[in-house]
């Protein structure tokens, strides 16, 4: 899969002020590549990710899925991209902490129009993916804050998505351990996942194949 954007605004009006958030994002990227965007707090990165994720219509530019317009779909079509081929992980986790990994990696499927008979079993395979095969039935709240990100990255792949989007993912993390979410999710993307990290933490940059930098809501370094 292939994602581009094209000249992509997101502006918001704010106390009669706009706030251009995104001013302009051309960038294409695709499955099979881990694509690393960095950028200080504020310029735009959080506003890009959810733009590529179907989560938030820019008010200028198109978002091209496959060449195809994205929020040129119907709504329904762009429910069905963010649940069935987008996964996202975020900096704070958002597990439920009194149910059991297993359970949280089992959330999407609530949301699934047909959850798979093999629900379960896929999402045995997804905790076991990303080194968690023994904690399955551990309360998320009652692992370390890496065992919390590894079940939220097997929670965003427990869909087969084409492509994982992370907002700063090591965000909670000390150095060593995010350094081992950023492997991880490196792995994913050697396994042909589409994998898009933003953080303001240049150095993971270098694990790249394709680094970007974001400031003032445009793209700065590394324009394709
Ligand atoms: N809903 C919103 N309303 C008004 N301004 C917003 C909104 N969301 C983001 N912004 C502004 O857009 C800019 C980019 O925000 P964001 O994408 O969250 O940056 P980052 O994730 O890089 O920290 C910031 O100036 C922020 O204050
Ligand atoms: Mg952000």
């Amino acid at each position: 899969m292939n994602i581009s954007c094209r000249e992509v605004e997101k502006h918001f009006s704010l106390n009669g002020r706009t706030v251009r958030a995104l001013d302009g994002v051309s960038c294409a990227m695709n499955s099979g590549t881990l694509v690393v965007i960095t950028g200080r707090s504020g310029s735009g990165k959080t506003t890009l990710l959810n733009a590529i994720g179907g989560l938030d219509r820019p008010t200028g530019g198109s978002v091209l899925v496959d060449g195809e317009d994205l929020y040129a779909r119907g709504d329904r079509a762009l429910s069905r991209y963010r649940n069935e081929r987008i996964g996202f992980v975020f900096q704070s986790f958002h597990l439920s902490p009194d149910e059991t990994a297993l359970e949280n990696v089992l959330v999407p499927f609530l949301f699934a129009r047909r959850p798979p008979s093999d629900a379960r079993t896929r999402a045995h395979d997804a905790l076991g993916r990303v080194g968690l095969a023994e904690q399955i039935d551990q309360p998320a709240g009652t692992l370390s804050a890496g065992q919390k990100q590894r079940v939220a990255i097997a929670r965003a792949i427990v869909n087969r998505p084409d492509f994982v989007l992370a907002d700063e993912p090591t965000g909670n993390l000390d150095e060593r351990t995010g350094a081992d979410i950023v492997a991880l999710l490196r792995g994913l993307a050697e396994q042909g996942l589409g994998v898009v990290i933003v953080t303001h933490d240049s150095a993971i940059s270098r694990v790249a194949d394709q680094a970007l930098r974001i400031a003032d809501g445009r793209i700065v370094e590394g324009e394709s």
